[in-house]
């Protein structure tokens, strides 16, 4: 070593001198703290620097389960998350699935939720499938068949926020009843798989834990301050969402001061199935923008991405998959010469504006948006959606290739294609009809108060069962169309076809089955 170069040979005691003895010890002193802060950096590099989600090669299960990047800036620590119900239990006896989230055999996440390790924590949180995914079921026995691409009729996503609100605000969200609450589901989860951690460690237990819990009690209580306007609002009940409402918050616009005709304005989750053939169409429910893409990044800002962290690729594979991804077909049997009589009618009154067929998306308004005046349905979501908010959608990803340009404020309703229409009940952008037999009658005659969240199908209707037992019912969500922003007018007219004869109603209904 260089230091011993200048030794004399026979040099005499341990060091073979004092002034190397000193020279040693210093040197000895320096490197030691270095190299321990290498091994330490190393070592926290390895354990807080890694970025990686769990992945699947199955484009359906990364659809379902897979990352879109939220985690990184809205993640929960997961097993945070998994202790939560147990934790706040008195906020949700009934667990996530009385949210209706959908749990599939085998899975520790529900459909919607991705998983990625990152600053040292597995994280979780939603993805498009949360929303764009649901179950349906013959009968109340049947298992249910998770069908992805639909709207997500089941999910409670007022009752999901409001959870994670409350559980913050309650003195039990703390590291001294979290984190034992952890350490028991991981001793569970290590039972069942062996080669999972046995416990947390050290390191876990004593910082991790304890900062994750603290970070993520201020988090949730700087948002639901920030959302406290959805407490003024009625509930939106399971399978709707206030947009753009929602959306306002991300440019810190004070939405408890707009004017209540922008408030109030749920809108179902729609189908979203067959992206390609409805490029260049204008959607959304009121038509307010053209582009797929930029639909898709849009609604990344529900799954917490942000222009920063947004995972392009995984949004790209879910883009791409989208595209000719189609929907299953109406399960129960079809009259196929009630159909094509049905389809004739069809012709005559709602192809220009729904599409010459079932997958044949031509016609002279479709993707076009009708005057609210001629539709005539529940304006609220419409006036949600105002200039000012689409003058600040075109700031975000500035400075990015893919910057939003397509929002536009519309004046109506977009006429939109069919497909997978039975499974797409309830009926109209606020989910206000409970089935297609009642939407192709006049107001007068639809039912005024129903119920939505049940998967269990009704084919005689065209829709899910919407009318309960006194039993059932009370799982469910009772849906008033006097309600604000409920309101079940309009698409009604001749020209809706709600003054047809009623053997042509039921042909047509008949076809309507095919879509
Ligand atoms: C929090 C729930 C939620 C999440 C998560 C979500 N969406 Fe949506 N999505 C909606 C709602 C609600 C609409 C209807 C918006 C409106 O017009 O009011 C919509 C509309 C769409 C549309 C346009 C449908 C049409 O024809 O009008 C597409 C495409 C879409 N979403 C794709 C996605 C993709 C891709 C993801 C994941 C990156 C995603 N969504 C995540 C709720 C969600
Ligand atoms: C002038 C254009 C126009 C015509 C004609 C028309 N519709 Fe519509 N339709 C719309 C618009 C716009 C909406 C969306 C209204 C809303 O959600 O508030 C809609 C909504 C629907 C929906 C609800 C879709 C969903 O996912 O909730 C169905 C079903 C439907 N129409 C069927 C028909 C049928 C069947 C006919 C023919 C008898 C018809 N429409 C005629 C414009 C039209």
């Amino acid at each position: 070593m260089a230091y011993d170069e200048d030794m004399p040979a026979g040099s005499e005691g341990l060091c073979g001198g004092w002034r190397r003895c000193w020279r040693r010890g210093v040197l000895a002193l320096l490197t030691a703290p270095t190299l321990l802060l290498i091994v330490l950096g190393v070592y926290l590099g390895v354990r807080f620097g890694s970025d990686t989600p769990v992945v699947y090669s199955d484009d359906e299960e990364h659809f379902k389960y897979g990352s879109t990047g939220g985690e990184h800036e809205s993640g929960f620590p997961y097993w945070i998350f998994q202790a939560m119900p147990q934790v706040c239990e008195r906020h949700l006896p009934g667990g996530y699935r009385s949210l209706g989230l959908i749990f599939e055999k085998e899975r520790s996440l529900p459909v919607g939720m991705s998983k990625r390790r990152y600053m040292g924590l597995d994280r979780t949180f939603l993805n498009c499938a949360v929303c764009h995914t649901s179950t349906v079921r013959a009968t109340p026995q049947s298992e249910p068949t998770v069908v992805t691409g639909m709207p997500a009729n089941t999910f409670n996503i007022m009752a999901f926020q409001k959870f994670f609100f409350s559980c913050a605000k309650d003195g039990k969200f703390s590291a001294e009843y979290v984190i034992p609450e952890v350490r028991r589901l991981i001793r569970e989860n290590h039972k069942q798989h062996p080669e999972a951690d046995e416990d947390l460690d050290f390191i876990d237990r004593y910082l991790v834990y304890p900062v994750a819990v603290a970070i993520m009690r201020e988090r949730l209580l700087m948002l639901a301050d920030r959302f406290a306007w959805a407490d003024s609002q009625h509930d939106w009940g399971p399978g709707r969402v206030d947009t753009f409402n929602a959306a306002k918050v991300l440019f810190n616009i004070p939405v408890h001061k707009l004017p209540e005709s922008e408030l109030n304005a749920p809108a179902d989750f729609p189908s979203i199935w067959n992206q390609r053939p409805r490029e260049g169409m204008q959607l959304h429910w009121d038509g307010n923008n053209t582009k797929v893409e930029e639909r898709n990044k849009s609604a990344a800002f529900g799954t917490g991405t942000t222009p920063p962290t947004i995972d392009l690729k995984a949004i790209g594979r879910v883009e791409k998959w989208l595209l000719t991804k189609d929907a299953p077909k109406f399960p129960y049997p079809i009259d196929g010469a009630k159909a094509a009589r049905g389809a004739v009618v069809y012709k005559e009154y709602c192809a220009e504006c729904h599409g010459a067929g079932p997958r044949d998306f031509s016609g002279a308004y479709v993707g076009k948006v009708t005057d609210i005046d001629d539709i005539g349905t529940d304006r609220r979501r419409l006036d949600s959606y105002t200039y000012t908010l689409a003058v600040n959608q075109s700031t975000l990803y500035a400075g990015y290739d893919w910057r939003f340009t397509h929002f536009r404020k519309t004046f109506g309703y977009a006429n939109m294609p069919l497909d997978g229409l039975w499974l797409r009940a309830p009926y109209l952008h606020n989910g206000s009809v409970p089935n297609l037999r009642e939407l192709l009658e006049p107001v007068s005659n639809r039912s005024r108060v129903f119920y939505r969240g049940y998967d269990v199908y009704d084919p005689v209707n065209v829709g899910f069962v919407s009318k309960l037992d006194e039993a059932t019912a009370k799982k469910y969500f009772k849906v008033d169309t006097q309600v604000l922003g409920n309101g079940n007018a309009g698409h009604e007219g001749k020209r809706y076809g709600t003054q047809l004869g009623a053997a042509d109603k039921d042909a047509l209904l008949e076809f309507l089955k095919t879509f």
